[in-house]
């Protein structure tokens, strides 16, 4: 089965804010104030993994999910808005974890925004890759930083600042310091000149690594998005929240909070542990196993 939905006018690129609609209430404080408030008693606690005594070869532990049909959805079939399917994807690639980027522009002016496409994809050298929604031509504020001075700051959200630091999204012209507008504090790098935010947990001081710029399929010759890998090369983390080691974060203490789709949030406030499977003990060397290889 394939679904498509109607365009009212051609997309200009991606992401373009106006296309989006994200907000889908009316009235939000309405809808908001009749919510139960934020509930701050609610710590990490770790629960039993759904079904603990899952056997190998034995699938899904809830069965109901053949009772569904499959929708598919060609990205660029006809009569599809591409902002469809950014939309679509920001739900489904979830939760994604929000890189708060720190940058200084040339004249010295610091920047502060959040960025959800993001994350760690490699750690010897430990590399982060960030997904800007513009090109270099004509780059948001933390792009533009970037690609001037090839130093950035990644900050990690936690749930004490999350107001000041969505506050930052804000579409403020180039030069305007989201740090002053926010209320949160720089604290000095040392090893690049973005201030890190106080506020945050932990902090990765970067330089650029590479970029690359995406090409639109649906805008043919227009570059919709780019790719920057940066390199870290200096941790800050608060003391409270790594062990003396300094190799394991107490997710309890950090609080990280992720993006889902539209314009939610997510808490981290439950899980449960899982054993890493091993090939010669979990298969080889297990009878139940033999009917399935
Ligand atoms: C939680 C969150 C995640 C976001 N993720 C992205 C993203 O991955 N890519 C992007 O281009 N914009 C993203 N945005 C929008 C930018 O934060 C927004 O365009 C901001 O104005 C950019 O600021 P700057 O021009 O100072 O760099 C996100 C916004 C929020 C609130």
């Amino acid at each position: 089965m394939t679904a498509n939905s109607t365009i009212e006018e051609p997309p200009k690129r991606f992401g373009l804010e106006s296309q989006v609609k994200r907000n889908p209430h009316p009235d939000f404080k309405k809808v908001e104030n009749s919510r139960p408030p934020f509930d701050d008693d609610l710590n990490w606690k770790y629960t039993q993994i759904p079904n603990k005594d899952w056997k190998i070869g034995s699938g899904a532990n809830d069965p109901t999910w053949s009772e569904h049909k499959k929708i598919t959805i060609d990205p660029y079939g006809e009569n599809r808005n591409p902002v469809d399917n950014y939309k679509l994807l920001i739900g489904a690639i979830t939760p994604r974890p929000i890189g708060f980027l720190s940058t200084i522009s040339k004249d010295g002016v610091t920047n502060l925004a959040p960025f959800s496409f993001f994350n760690l994809v490699n750690h010897d050298p430990p590399i982060f890759a960030i997904g800007f929604s513009c090109n270099k031509a004509n780059p948001k504020d933390s792009l533009r930083n970037i690609l001037e001075t090839e130093e950035v700051v990644i900050n990690i959200i936690s749930e004490w600042f999350i107001e000041a630091a969505n506050f930052c999204s804000t579409n403020s012209p180039f030069g305007i310091d989201e740090f002053k507008l926010s209320g949160l504090t720089p604290l000095p790098s040392e090893k690049v000149k973005p201030p890190h935010v106080g506020e945050s947990a932990f902090s990765i001081e970067a330089k650029l690594y590479k970029i690359e710029e995406f090409q639109s399929k649906a805008v043919p010759g227009k570059a919709s998005g780019t790719l920057v890998l940066v390199e870290g090369i200096n941790f800050h983390v608060r003391d409270d929240v790594v062990n003396d080691q300094l190799n394991i974060v107490d997710i309890a203490k950090l609080k990280p909070v992720s993006r889902l789709g539209g314009i939610t949030f997510g808490r981290t406030i439950s899980g449960y542990e899982a054993l890493r499977p091993d090939y010669e003990k979990d298969v080889v060397n297990n009878d139940a196993a033999k009917e399935f290889l």
